[in-house]
């Protein structure tokens, strides 16, 4: 029976918070799984990975602060951290993957016209990678955004304070705004499911997010290649 698997996947976008990748706990291990996969799906077709700077960007961000460092300059320091992680983990997915990480969505883009995947950080001040994330979607005509975080999914109450908190599978684009415009308020290191600009630029451009566990890497594969997967899908 013939395959109804595309033979290439569409473009699909992958923004890796970095409280997923560094977390103290198997970091190392995961990262040499994780890598695998990317390198995996990258064959498949298009994929662009931003990668978020974490506990680590927070600390940096908090020294910072205490020293009187202007929003901007903080922003700055986060973006520096992204790219650190972004540089790790590029080295281990390994080439056609540029090993030197884009510094804008346009290089990338570039990039990713000869390489798949392409991993980048931050690109200016602002935003989060969730923001680089969108924008590279859009300018992509992306099928899908999936958020790789350390959540399974979008919550009615907030899962680490409300044990009977149930998730929510699917989700509009003016409920999850609504959600991500309460949160947060653009302060550097501020830390939410999603960013604002992020949710904004997608929701406009009609671009489904699925919000997934990103330790749990058979899943995360799922949702980037589009099979059944669990987790909260946003603008479906
Ligand atoms: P992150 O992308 O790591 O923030 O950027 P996050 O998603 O909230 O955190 P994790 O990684 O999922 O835990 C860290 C900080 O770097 C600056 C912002 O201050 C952001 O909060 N940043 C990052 C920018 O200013 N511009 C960027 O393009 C990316």
């Amino acid at each position: 029976m013939p395959s109804r698997r595309p033979a290439i996947r569409p473009a699909v976008v992958v923004s890796i918070g970095g409280s997923v990748l560094v977390t103290g706990s198997d970091d190392v291990a995961y990262l040499r799984d994780l890598s695998a996969l990317l390198r995996e799906c990258g064959r498949r077709g298009p994929l662009a990975v931003t990668v978020g700077g974490g506990r680590t960007a927070r600390e940096y961000i908090g020294f910072g602060r205490a020293l009187g460092l202007t929003e901007v300059e903080l922003d700055e320091i986060g973006i520096d951290v992204t790219r650190v992680h972004a540089r790790l983990l590029a080295g281990a997915v390994g080439p056609p993957t540029p090993d030197r990480v884009p510094t804008s969505v346009r290089e990338a883009v570039h990039e990713l016209h000869r390489a798949s995947p392409v991993l980048l950080g931050g690109t200016e001040p602002g935003h989060t990678t969730d923001g680089v994330a969108a924008l590279l979607a859009v300018r992509l005509r992306a099928s899908r955004v999936v958020n790789a975080t350390d959540v399974d999914g979008v919550y009615d109450r907030d899962p680490r304070t409300h044990p009977n908190a149930k998730r929510r599978n699917s989700l509009s684009w003016p409920e999850f705004r609504a959600l991500v415009h309460r949160a947060t308020t653009g302060t550097a290191g501020q830390n939410f499911l999603f960013d604002r600009l992020g949710a904004d630029l997608l929701a406009r451009s009609g671009i489904p997010l699925f919000i997934v566990a990103g330790r749990d890497l058979p899943n995360l594969g799922a949702a980037i290649d589009g099979g059944p997967f669990e987790g909260s899908r946003i603008g479906v």
